[in-house]
């Protein structure tokens, strides 16, 4: 099981591979929006994967055109809803800039 790391509260757990990150880091009790109920269509949940990247699930289409059209977007940033773990670990930064959204 892939365990992640959470900044800046350097939390860490355990989730199943195939989980969201979004579930993942809601079911460890993390305080992270998720307006749209994990449609990819609010945006709330942008974070910054910060290690761990390419074991999570490749960003599809609709996840691209929402970050596309927000601010404060990087090469790190996923939408927790949207990246599904993968067998290696992931340290997260959650973002609270993008929460108003
Ligand atoms: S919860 Fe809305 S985009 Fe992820």
């Amino acid at each position: 099981m892939p365990s992640i790391t959470v900044q800046p509260s350097g939390k860490t757990f355990e989730a199943e591979v195939g989980t969201s990150l979004l579930a993942a880091l809601l079911a460890a009790g993390e305080p992270i929006e998720h307006k749209c109920d994990g449609k990819a269509e609010c945006g709330s949940c942008h974070l910054f994967v910060q290690e761990g990247r390419k074991s999570l699930s490749r960003a599809q289409r609709p996840e691209h055109e929402r970050l596309d059209s927000m601010i404060g977007i990087g090469s790190k940033s996923r939408l927790a809803c949207q990246a599904l773990l993968g067998t290696e670990d992931v340290t997260v930064e959650l973002l609270s800039f993008a929460s108003g959204l």
